[in-house]
């Protein structure tokens, strides 16, 4: 094989009557007659070949015969196109390789689908031929995408005076909530590793050790129900500070973001992001990870509608709940009852017994809840701000339902009525997060972020008098109505830490069972450190403008947590299991 002089999408101007070797992908193949066209693919892009029967009656056979994904090496010369054949949309459109010699390298049978960002296989059958898949330039621009973030993390945090360590895969169970994913020891049958939900309690010890600035690409497991935004193995950018406040880590991270968007996007962002404490992200925009690229925030009108005998309203006053509504502009005119009163069925998910909404027009509201409106229409129009064609959407309910139903109708009606610049990287910190919150699921309290989470120094008394009122020093930076990452500073003070984890109920046998080494070590000089991880998959996602982590990851797995391609998971053979001391029970089985 001979020495490539560039990649295929690179052969510009420079190369101008220059002698190139080329090796790559048969993209497309024209046949002319007496000259044959070929676009040669590689990462960088296409450049075009051209074979001509009347200089080379040999070659031109050879290129006669080249099929779609053939993987072939040209020698050539690069030539100026006719003025009539510049193709202005692409990279290399103002020139052509004139072959002089070509080798095939490997054949390709028929694919299973186009390499094409238009083909509509199905998403099963992309990940099965993934490696196929990959090769088409959305895919491979995605996974540059995250190599190039991946390549800012690295030279921001080794400049910084950060060191990368590793931390072990083979664990055991880490708290950040989901279900672990488990692994056999075959030397101690019936024993278990657990994979690492993330590094947290390694790297707290790592800053026990004294190597005070700590970060890692790591890999993190979680079994978990999967979504867009959720892998059950996905990776993090994570990172552990001694001695730094929460903003000064906040500040450094500003620092990491910044960097990426520049070398990544070529965009300047300002620093400081705005700062959103967790109570006010939730009252105005209904969700601690909010999407603030457009307004539209939430109002509160309990006050207004408190005397109302409009049953909605009255039910949620006299049970102390709330009324709140959002006002979508000139959205009146847009949606039929029919299309509202769909709604309905979207926010009975979080716990909404009805969507009340009403239009302004003509200075008058109108609806289905215009009824329960019109005593109050002045100072509604005041309050909401209210103009013409304006569609009011009301929730009334406890302060849960109220944020996630009003929270989502806010995301949905500013898609729906295109409010979004889509060009915008919207960066925000939500702070002041409560120390815990209540999981209706398990029917209990749960830490807000981990059990390591350090609580605001005034609110540590309240951990003995009214613990769920306390707030916690953490921090979550949002993108673009994403969680793209979270921290805290930690819990440094082995009292404080034996209380936080009695709260959540974790009786001390079972501390020490599970997070005796980090307890110990509070004991030996530990000193107060404070840190966070973000989601490299989610970042990578929404700097190549997808909307499934998918599709920024080589190898992801499908929405029911398998893998097309490698079958994963499968079954293993009875003598692998017998080695295991594991036996699979037969219902557990189907
Ligand atoms: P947390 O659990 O908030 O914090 O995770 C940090 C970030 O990791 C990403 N993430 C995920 N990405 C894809 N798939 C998943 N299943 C998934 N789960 C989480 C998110 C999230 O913001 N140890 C703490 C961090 C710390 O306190 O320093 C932690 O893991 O982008």
């Amino acid at each position: 094989m001979r020495t490539r002089t560039t990649y295929c999408g690179l052969v510009g101007e420079e190369f101008l009557n220059q002698e190139v070797v080329l090796h790559g992908w048969v993209q497309s193949q024209r046949n002319f007659g007496n000259l044959i066209f070929v676009d040669l693919r590689d990462r960088e892009g296409i450049v075009q070949l051209v074979f001509n029967q009347d200089t080379d009656a040999d070659i031109f056979q050879v290129a006669s015969k080249l099929k779609s994904e053939y993987v072939v090496e040209v020698q050539g010369t690069v030539m100026a196109r006719d003025e009539a054949a510049i193709n202005p949309d692409m990279k290399t459109g103002k020139i052509e390789v004139i072959v002089k010699d070509l080798v095939v390298l490997n054949k390709a049978e028929t694919l299973p689908f186009e390499i094409s960002d238009n083909n509509t296989a199905s998403e099963d059958l992309k990940l099965k031929y993934r490696y196929l898949d990959l090769r088409r330039p959305e895919m491979q621009n995605a996974i540059k995408t995250r190599a190039a973030i991946t390549r800012a993390v690295h030279s921001y945090y080794d400049n910084n005076g950060y060191l990368n360590i590793e931390t072990p895969n083979l664990t055991s169970s880490t708290p950040e909530g989901a279900r672990d994913y488990l692994v056999p020891s075959r030397v101690y049958p019936g024993s278990f590793y657990a994979l690492p939900q993330s590094p947290q309690l390694f790297k707290q010890l790592l800053m026990s050790a004294g190597f005070d600035k700590y970060y890692q690409i790591a890999r993190c497991f979680r079994d978990e129900d999967l979504r867009g935004d959720r892998q059950p193995e996905f990776t993090q950018i994570d990172v552990e500070t001694t001695f730094l406040s929460d903003v000064e880590i906040q500040t450094e991270t500003e620092g990491l973001l910044k960097k990426v968007m520049k070398d990544v996007k070529g965009i300047d962002v300002q620093t400081p992001f705005p700062r959103l404490k967790w109570q006010d992200a939730m009252d105005k925009y209904g969700s601690d990870k909010p999407d603030v690229r457009f307004d539209m925030q939430i109002q509160d009108i309990t006050e207004i509608v408190q005397d109302s005998d409009f049953k909605p309203f009255s039910e949620a006053v006299e049970a102390g709940q709330y009324v709140r509504a959002i006002v979508v502009n000139n959205a009146a005119p847009k949606y039929s009852r029919k299309a509202l009163d769909e709604q309905q069925q979207y926010i009975e998910r979080y716990g909404a017994k009805s969507l009340l909404w009403a239009k302004y027009a003509g200075d008058k509201l109108s609806g289905a809840s215009a009824k329960g409106l019109l005593p109050y229409q002045e100072a509604l129009v005041e309050r909401l701000n209210l103009m013409d064609d304006d569609l009011i959407l009301i929730v009334a309910g406890n302060f849960q339902v109220v944020c996630d139903s009003l929270g989502y109708l806010r995301t949905h009606f500013a898609k729906e009525m295109d409010m979004i610049d889509k060009s915008q990287f919207a960066f925000t910190w939500v702070v002041d997060w409560p120390l815990f919150e209540y999981d209706e699921g398990f029917g209990k309290w749960i830490a807000a972020h981990h059990p390591f989470t350090r609580p605001r120094d005034e609110d540590i008394p309240l951990l003995d008098t009214d613990p769920h009122k306390a707030h916690a020093i953490s921090y979550d930076i949002i993108l673009n109505g994403y969680e793209l990452g979270g921290g805290s500073l930690r819990i440094f003070d082995p009292e404080v830490q034996e209380k936080m984890l009695s709260v959540l109920g974790v009786a001390p046998e079972v501390a020490q069972e599970r997070f005796g080494h980090l307890l110990n070590a509070m004991k030996f000089g530990f000193p107060p450190s404070g840190g966070l991880a973000i989601g490299l998959d989610r970042f990578a996602m929404l700097l190549a403008s997808r909307d499934n982590i998918r599709d920024v990851i080589a190898f992801p797995k499908n929405s029911r947590a398998t893998e097309p391609m490698t079958n994963a998971p499968s079954e293993v053979t009875p003598e692998q299991l017998e080695e295991l001391g594991i036996e699979v029970s037969p219902q557990k089985k189907d």
